[in-house]
């Protein structure tokens, strides 16, 4: 896998593995900037609370990454930074409306990151980047991960 040029654009990666998934999370943690709001999108399953995992762990997040199913958001620091992560898998049409305005309110403060799983549910949001997730057929360790910047 070679990242060494900027990730912007559209670009598919191939990672085998959690460990090439360590790789590739360091990699697009050195692309991000506060204010950054990442769409995760994929099927259950695919890997975006892991994904979120391995990025928090490459920012220097201190506390440990659960799934926000239940919680909506979760908020971990990292230095300076406050990382949102949220998942909108349980929400219906009209709850998301009814959320959105708490997201965006809190995503606006300075030195966030945010990082929203099924977020095809709300394109309404500001992206900056979009990550979807894909599952091989014949290797159950990889994932292609399409990013783009949007
Ligand atoms: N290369 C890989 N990348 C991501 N996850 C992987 C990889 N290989 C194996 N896995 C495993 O696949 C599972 C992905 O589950 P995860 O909860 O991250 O999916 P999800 O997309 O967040 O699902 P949901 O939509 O239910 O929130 C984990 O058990 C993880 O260990
Ligand atoms: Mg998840």
């Amino acid at each position: 896998m070679i990242l060494r040029k900027p990730m912007s654009g559209n670009h598919t990666f191939l990672v085998k593995n959690l460990q090439a998934l360590t790789d590739f999370a360091e990699k697009f943690s050195g692309q991000l900037k506060p204010g950054d709001v990442v769409a995760l999108i994929g099927t259950l399953g695919s890997g975006k609370t892991t994904f979120t995992q391995h990025l928090c762990k490459a920012l220097r997040a201190t506390s440990k990454v659960t799934s926000p199913t239940f919680t909506l958001i979760n908020e971990y620091s990292a230095g300076v930074l406050t990382i949102l992560h949220s998942d909108l898998y349980r929400l219906q049409e009209t709850e998301i409306q009814n959320f959105l305005p708490e997201l965006e309110a809190r995503l606006e403060n300075p030195n966030t990151i945010t990082l929203v799983e099924w977020a095809d549910k709300a394109p309404q949001l500001m992206y900056t980047w979009r990550l979807s997730f894909s599952l091989l057929p014949d290797n159950p360790d990889a994932r292609n991960i399409h990013v783009s910047s949007c």
